[in-house]
């Protein structure tokens, strides 16, 4: 898919990689980009970096109805939206590092919510269009962790693996439609999410600028790819863990017992707090 001529909509738009995918649509030619994030400001800055042709929304994307406003009112001003971004994400660790079930419920719902939901609502908010007019493109931005594991955080890895399965029922029941449907799947990016030190102490494998994570999405959807792996390692990691899933496990325990030797070493060289 091309994105010159196109209204998009990139959720998650204020920072990181949601960012740099409203600017780069901008570059490629879109007629109207729409800038949601739940931070408004961080939303109202993407858009004046872009110009007049951008309108800043605050949305909550776990709330369906602030999904149902941003497509009414994007269409209503710009036109049929030709490519929705469903971007927005969240992570947090598990509370206990040794205890993969530790965190509360309510940070399950949310990753559901914000992971999962998210990317239900923005299709069921625009799928009836773009039925009707046999074109649009959905491009979840999920992450490796959907494919392979992340190892610290059983919420995000298990939500992730459920958005690539939502994804994967999309592009299924839509292809005859016209439609598309992309997941990009990066490992670690330089944003804010990874600048939270959650990773701290991890030898996190080949971080990425959220620019080079776009370069592949933009490629990935030129190509009309479903996978988009801006960390070319990730096809091995997956082919080796579809081929040999207990050898694969072992492979994350030995990782996972680096990761954790690390931490030690991180926190034990960390000032104590207040
Ligand atoms: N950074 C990485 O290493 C990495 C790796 C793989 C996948 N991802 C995924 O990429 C996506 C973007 O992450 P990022 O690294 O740019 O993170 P980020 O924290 O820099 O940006 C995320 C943006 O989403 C917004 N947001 C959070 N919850 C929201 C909600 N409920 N509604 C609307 N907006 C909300 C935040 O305000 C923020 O502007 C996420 O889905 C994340 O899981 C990131």
């Amino acid at each position: 898919m091309e994105i010159a001529g196109k209204v998009v909509v990139v959720t998650g738009g204020g920072g990181g990689i949601g960012r740099e995918l409203a600017l780069r649509a901008h570059r490629e030619g879109a007629v109207h980009v729409a800038v949601a994030d739940l931070n408004e400001d961080a939303a109202r800055e993407t858009a004046a970096a872009i110009g007049a042709s951008a309108v800043a929304f605050r949305c909550d994307v776990s709330r369906e109805a602030d999904i149902q406003r941003l497509v009414r009112e994007t269409e209503a001003a710009a036109g049929p939206i030709g490519l929705f971004c469903s971007n927005a994400g969240i992570i947090g660790m598990d509370p206990d590092f040794d205890n993969a079930a530790s965190a509360p419920n309510a940070d399950w719902e949310r990753s559901w919510a914000v992971h999962v939901m998210a990317h239900v609502y923005a299709a069921r908010a625009v799928l009836p269009g773009m039925i009707a007019r046999r074109d649009g493109w959905l491009l979840n931005t999920v992450s490796a962790a959907g494919l392979l594991s992340q190892i610290g955080s059983a919420v995000y890895s298990t939500t992730k693996h459920a958005a690539i399965g939502f994804a994967e029922s999309l592009a299924i029941a839509h292809k005859d439609h016209g439609i598309g449907v992309s997941v990009l799947c990066p490992q670690g990016v330089a944003t804010g999410m990874t600048a939270g030190g959650f990773f701290a102490g991890a030898d996190v494998d080949g971080v990425i600028t959220a620019e080079a994570c776009v370069d592949a999405a933009i490629a990935g959807l030129r190509a009309g790819k479903f996978v988009i792996l801006p960390h070319a390692n990730v096809a091995d990691y997956t082919k080796l863990k579809a081929e040999n899933y207990e050898r694969w496990i072992g492979g994350m325990v030995k990782l996972r017992r680096r990761i954790a030797a690390a931490r030690a070493a991180h926190l034990a060289g960390a000032p104590s707090g207040g």
